[in-house]
């Protein structure tokens, strides 16, 4: 089948109209573009458990703050569109912001206290944004199932929350990070990074690990979280937060009590990154 690119929500519903033939499984991946090997990977596993393929390109105005980088972030659609018609994937959904925003759109929704911690204490409103944008694609694609990065690991749990609340028929998958040979967490954003703060960028990997292994073999929480914190900042990272929680909601621990993650975030320069690992 032959790559269909569809830029309003008319042409997405007929080409998907045509796509829907009896017993064939759709799989949907939303990706801002510039894409890189994790949004690939993301594809690669809807292809490998799907029958279809519908991948959506939209930079999302309502997911940024006023001070956040939306006018900067990087718009490649003819390199995205090329490296999605050599995975094979059939829908591009590339909407313009009036398409998905009409005159007249006013509903936001959100995942409650979910959304307010972690990422959502320095970013407030973001999660509002993600939920918002996610619920009206998924409902605007209607996939069997939808893949999104454990990169963004407190995204995916939003979006787990947004779907169980809102009775969503829609299987969301993690797919687990992909990584830079030295560890860093691939990004779009990553291409900010100078030089020198990319070599310091995985940094945050390896402290990650290192006080991953510290809790699984038995230190107290709150003091790896500090060591974290204080080395972090000693190698010149900001740290907006590290913190440990428990996988499924996200709930503070101050124990190793369940299956948890690890997630932090630090901004290098005028650079955020954000990472997770899982403790065992
Ligand atoms: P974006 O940052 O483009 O990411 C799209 C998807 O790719 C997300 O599910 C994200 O977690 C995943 N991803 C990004 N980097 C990854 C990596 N290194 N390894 C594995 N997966 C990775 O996340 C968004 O866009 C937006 O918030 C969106 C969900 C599209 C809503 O606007």
């Amino acid at each position: 089948m032959q790559l269909t690119v569809a830029h309003t929500i008319f042409e997405l519903q007929k080409t998907l109209t045509e796509l829907a033939q009896p017993k064939k499984r759709v799989g949907f991946v939303p990706t801002m573009g510039a894409l890189h090997e994790g949004h690939l990977e993301l594809v690669r596993r809807a292809k490998a458990s799907t029958d279809r393929v519908v991948v959506s390109i939209f930079v999302n105005p309502t997911q940024f703050g006023a001070n956040e980088d939306f006018s900067q972030y990087p718009r490649t659609l003819e390199a995205d569109l090329a490296l999605l018609r050599a995975e094979g994937v059939d829908v591009v959904y590339a909407p313009s912001a009036e398409d998905m925003y009409p005159a007249g759109f006013s509903t936001s929704i959100s995942v409650g206290e979910l959304g307010k911690i972690l990422c959502g204490r320095f970013r407030p409103g973001h999660f509002d944004g993600v939920a918002t944008v996610v619920a009206k694609l998924l409902l605007r694609v209607l996939p069997h199932c939808a893949f999104f990065g454990e990169k963004d690991y407190q995204q995916l749990c939003v979006i787990r929350q947004l779907v169980y609340d809102l009775d969503m028929p829609i299987e969301i998958i993690g797919v687990p990070t992909v990584r830079e040979a030295d560890g860093l967490a691939m990004s779009s954003r990553n291409r900010y990074l100078s030089e020198q703060e990319r070599l310091l960028a995985s940094s945050l990997y390896a402290q990650l690990k290192e006080t991953a292994n510290q809790i699984a073999g038995g230190a107290y929480v709150e003091a790896a979280l500090m060591i974290a914190g204080t080395k972090l900042t000693a190698m010149g990272l900001a740290v907006d937060y590290i913190e440990l929680c428990s996988s499924d909601v996200l709930d503070k621990l101050t124990q190793l009590e369940k299956p948890a993650r690890l997630l932090a975030a630090v901004r290098l320069g005028k650079t955020r990154l954000i990472d997770n690992i899982a403790i065992e």
